[in-house]
């Protein structure tokens, strides 16, 4: 496991577009793993910019998004699929059929699961997959448990993530209950796996992932066992109060 530290939020968003940028340019036709949140919104920013500025081509990149609420509809301003229209994929050119989010509407969403798994699959697994991590240890929402759910599925938040995302919400009774999610195999099938974190809130959680043990009730921490991952994250998260 690589960490680069940054200074700041931003400089951890430009270090992240770098990285994107790079893997686009070595395989423009590559498949790229999203993560939504407050954390990753930097990076679409910096994407952006960087697409603006005709350093990066997104016309042959295929996405999958790790997560989405369940249920929700695609019009509520909190969803993922809106997020990533809001901040992303309006503004670049990755075409809308290579774009993959799971169905916060789908009424079958057992089915749903399945399917995201196989399309993923056949589209050759991702390249990059970016992530970012709960107070608690989720990735994707893969929430602390004994056991770990390895493919897509559907999943109950843990209060602490209602807790954390109510603030996106006008108030907690609003936060979706489910949410259907990559598994930890998914994620850990992607080749290449870069974790953002920033501020003193991710402190604790940093300091576990780097303690190299595996625990399922802290499940960034199973990244230990992939061959490429790379943390970036800013000194509030790497150094917490000792900064
Ligand atoms: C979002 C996701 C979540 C978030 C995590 C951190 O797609 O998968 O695991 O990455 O909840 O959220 P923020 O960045 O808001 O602290």
């Amino acid at each position: 496991m690589r960490i680069i530290v940054c200074k700041n939020y931003e400089d951890m968003s430009r270090a992240a577009a770098k990285l994107v940028a790079s893997q686009i340019t070595l395989k423009p036709d590559c498949v790229l793993g999203f993560a939504t949140g407050s954390t990753p919104i930097g990076l679409y920013k910096e994407l952006c910019a960087m697409y603006g500025r005709g350093e990066i081509d997104f016309s042959a990149v295929t996405s999958f998004n790790l997560d989405e609420y369940y249920p929700i509809r695609k019009s509520n301003p909190e969803s993922y699929d809106y997020f990533m229209k809001d901040n992303l994929f309006s503004k670049v050119n990755i075409p809308s059929e290579n774009i993959h989010i799971p169905d916060g509407e789908t009424e079958v969403p057992e089915i749903e699961c399945l399917n995201y798994e196989k399309v993923i699959e056949s589209c050759g697994g991702i390249d990059l997959q970016i992530l970012g991590i709960g107070v608690n240890g989720h990735i994707g929402f893969n929430e602390p448990d004994i056991n770990l759910s390895t493919k897509t599925h559907v999943t109950e938040l843990s209060q602490s993530t209602i807790d954390a995302n109510s603030r996106f919400f006008d108030s907690e009774d609003e936060v979706p209950r489910k949410a259907i999610t990559m598994g930890v195999s998914t994620i850990l099938k992607s080749k290449k796996i870069v974790l953002l974190a920033s501020g003193k809130n991710k402190h604790a959680v940093i300091k576990e992932l780097l303690d190299e043990k595996v625990n399922t009730n802290v499940p960034a921490t199973l990244l230990n066992v992939h061959r490429d991952v790379t943390i970036i994250c800013d000194e509030e998260a790497y150094y917490g109060d000792d900064i």
